[in-house]
């Protein structure tokens, strides 16, 4: 089993989204056996919580179904993942301080999109700020047809 997390802030806009999404085309390329996603937060305040209406409204205009509520990333997430996908900068060098000898390959999300010259940019805007759920449903699209190719290319499923 393959196994990839998605890392933002709170856990309920970017990384629920990104997750939801993944999951739509991990599903769709009949690889759910194979590819086992989650997403997780780097703050607590919203553990328990649902995705945000911004996400949720996004994902159903694209029949995409989502339930999830948010978690807190755990250290032993770090382990337990192949990878671990942050949404920014800020998010990705939290990772990094506290994954000392993580197992996982832990990197921005956009890498893959951007190496594929599918976006410009290596971080995905925080749209719980601005509201700005349509630019961070292009980028995660994106971003994961990408990340799905290189998984399939690097992983050969
Ligand atoms: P996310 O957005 O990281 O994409 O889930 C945020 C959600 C909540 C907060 C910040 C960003 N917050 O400060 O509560």
């Amino acid at each position: 089993m393959i196994r990839v997390l998605f890392v933002c802030l709170g856990n309920i806009c970017r990384s629920p989204m990104a997750e939801a999404i993944f999951q739509d085309m991990v599903n769709k390329a009949g690889l759910s056996s194979k590819i086992m996603v989650d997403s997780a937060g780097i703050g607590s305040w919203h553990v328990g919580e649902r995705a945000h209406n911004g996400t949720l409204e996004i994902l159903t205009k694209n029949k995409i179904s989502y339930d999830g509520r948010a978690r807190q990333i755990e250290r032993v997430d770090l382990d337990k993942f192949d990878y671990v996908l942050a949404m920014d900068r800020e998010v990705l060098q939290y990772i990094l301080r506290n994954g000392t000898g993580a197992q996982a390959e832990i990197t921005l999300f956009l890498t893959y999109a951007k190496l594929a010259g599918a976006v410009t940019g290596d971080e995905v805007p925080d749209p719980y700020y601005d509201n700005s759920f349509d630019r961070a449903y292009s980028l995660i699209q994106r971003g994961c047809a990408a990340l799905l190719d290189s998984i399939r290319q690097s992983e050969g499923v």
